[in-house]
């Protein structure tokens, strides 16, 4: 971090399960230790890695035992939030130290100097349904963290479900199922978040929700394809997974992609032998 800025990662759905276990093919750990090889390297001096929900595909403690052990890699400190895929009683028999609001529930403010961090825990674990959920005591702890955050800073929400719709149909089933009374909060509290971050949807996705910017990080595994028609089933594909590299400062936020699996050519592109299509 230099001077007021602040730099982070976010990584999102990585639907672990236990050593070994694959999805669709494809083994989270795997995909993990990729990550954090890139980040390790490329970002030695990172404010924090924010993991945006679905840490683990079926919540089993030996899933949130394998997650722990990707994270010892890890250098920079990390944040984790719980998704519709997560149970908390084995996340937090495994991550004892991860934020708790005093009722339970896995979310936080940080002020920090830069800009205030605030983490919502959207899981309906009594439900059990997979859609997001803001109870009566999630909503009065955002409320209190929108009026505590500092008014000289931008406030940039995390939270794994999206409020408002993203145009998918399968996905968009399960949306949060309150964001009128989300919404109703930041009126109260007379304070809107400068931007919202997602996970869920297991796609890039950039927009506004009632005039906020929101960014959907796509998942570390399977994706969801770009299908705008189908609802009763999720079309899942296998494109490159990538992790977003976000850097705040006084002049403002940007938002890089970064797909940390390419392992081709890197060349000029006044090169005369790339502009030919030959690389060394
Ligand atoms: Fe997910």
């Amino acid at each position: 971090m230099t001077g007021h800025a602040l730099e982070f990662v976010i990584l999102t759905d990585a639907h672990f399960g236990p050593p070994g276990q694959t999805l669709y093919g494809l083994d989270p750990r795997t995909r993990l230790d990729a990550a954090i090889d890139v980040i390790n390297r490329d970002h030695p001096q990172l404010d924090f890695v924010m993991f945006a929900g679905d840490l683990t595909d079926l919540g089993e403690t030996a899933a949130y035992e394998n997650l722990a052990g990707a994270l010892a890699r890890l250098r920079a400190p990390y944040i984790l939030m719980l998704g519709n895929h997560d149970r908390r009683g084995p996340f937090r028999s495994v991550f004892p130290d991860a934020d708790d609001d005093g009722n339970g529930f896995v979310q936080a403010l940080r002020v920090l100097p830069a800009a205030s961090i605030l983490t919502l825990d959207t899981l309906d674990e009594e439900g059990q349904t997979h859609v997001g959920t803001l109870c009566a005591k999630r909503l009065a702890f955002l409320e209190k963290a929108l009026r505590e955050a500092p008014a000289d800073r931008p406030l940039l929400l995390f939270q794994h479900h999206h409020s408002g719709s993203v145009g998918i149909p399968s996905m968009d089933r399960y949306i949060m199922r309150n964001a009128d009374e989300q919404w109703a909060v930041f009126e109260r509290a007379g304070r809107r978040p400068d931007a919202m971050f997602h996970g869920h949807i297991h796609r890039p996705i950039f927009g506004l929700w009632r005039g906020i910017p929101y960014h959907v990080q796509r998942s570390l595994m399977h994706q969801v394809g770009f299908d705008r028609e189908t609802a009763h089933q999720i079309a899942g594909t296998l494109e490159p997974p990538d992790y977003a590299f976000v850097r705040v400062a006084p002049e403002g936020l940007t938002i890089h992609q970064r797909s940390f699996l390419y392992d081709g050519p890197r060349f000029w592109l006044h090169d005369t032998t790339a502009v030919e299509g030959r690389f060394e």
